[in-house]
């Protein structure tokens, strides 16, 4: 196996365990697909699959990432859905949408302001007048404390066939927060290591790109629609068509 397919099913493997409460967004874009009766749904930033493949129960999805290896992955668990592997920064297609997601902080995914514009300039070549876009943002990033290297968990992997111990690390800068989550195959003596780095949200900035680009806000909800989580903002957007 390949040291990318292996990251990713790592990925996976991370998500099953330490992602609880998380969850709790797919029941809120299912409420959301139902309440914008939205039949074709893409998600950008889809990874292997956790909230495309229960979406794809009630709407046609696209799941489009930028790294293969996980987009294999999701196929390999549902055959229910189309996946596309492409920059969300260059993706055209005639295809119409709905709804776009952006789950789980994918905008602020590597992105700085030039590069949340770039995204935003290529969304409005895609979408039509209709089509709402749901950015799911953190605002934890920035109260985040640095973390040494720690043990987080331990268990036995299916797909990698071997006991794996996780690691976790994190390191603030100016904009971001980087995490190091390593992954140690103890009897393969294999150790996968992936970086993420995500951006600190600025309202400001972001609400500016998003009127420059002639995006406007419908609302944001603060959360899933329970009392965790309350520091995830949900913009919904779409063109402004004044
Ligand atoms: C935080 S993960 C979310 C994964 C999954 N949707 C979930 O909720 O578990 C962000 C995903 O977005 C992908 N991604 C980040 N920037 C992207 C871009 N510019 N174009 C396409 N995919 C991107 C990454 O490869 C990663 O799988």
């Amino acid at each position: 196996m390949n040291k990318k397919k292996s990251l990713a099913y790592m990925y996976d493997f991370y998500n099953k365990h330490m992602l609880h409460d998380q969850n709790d967004d797919i029941q809120y874009y299912k409420n959301q697909i139902k309440h914008y009766n939205s039949k074709n749904v893409l998600i950008v930033g889809a990874g292997t699959g956790r909230v495309a493949i229960p979406l794809s129960d009630i709407a046609n999805v696209i799941a489009l990432d930028f790294d293969e290896a996980r987009l294999e992955v999701l196929r390999e668990k549902s055959k229910n859905l189309k996946t596309i592997c492409c920059d969300i920064k260059i993706f055209d297609t005639k295809e119409y949408f709905d709804m776009i997601v952006f789950p789980y902080s994918t905008i602020q995914f590597s992105n700085n302001e030039i590069e949340i514009d770039r995204i935003l300039k290529q969304l409005i070549k895609i979408i039509s007048t209709d089509t709402i876009i749901l950015f799911d943002i953190s605002k934890s990033f920035e109260s985040k404390q640095k973390q040494k290297n720690i043990l987080l968990f331990k268990d036995y992997s299916e797909e990698v066939k071997d006991n794996v111990s996780v690691y976790y690390s994190a390191k603030r800068y100016d904009k971001y927060i980087e995490f190091n989550v390593n992954y140690n195959l103890e009897q393969q003596k294999i150790q996968l290591l992936e970086t993420e780095q995500y951006y600190y949200h600025n309202e400001k900035m972001f609400n500016k790109l998003l009127k420059n680009n002639n995006l406007k806000i419908i609302k944001i909800d603060y959360g899933y629609g329970n009392k965790n989580f309350t520091h995830k903002h949900i913009y919904h957007v779409k063109l402004d068509s004044r």
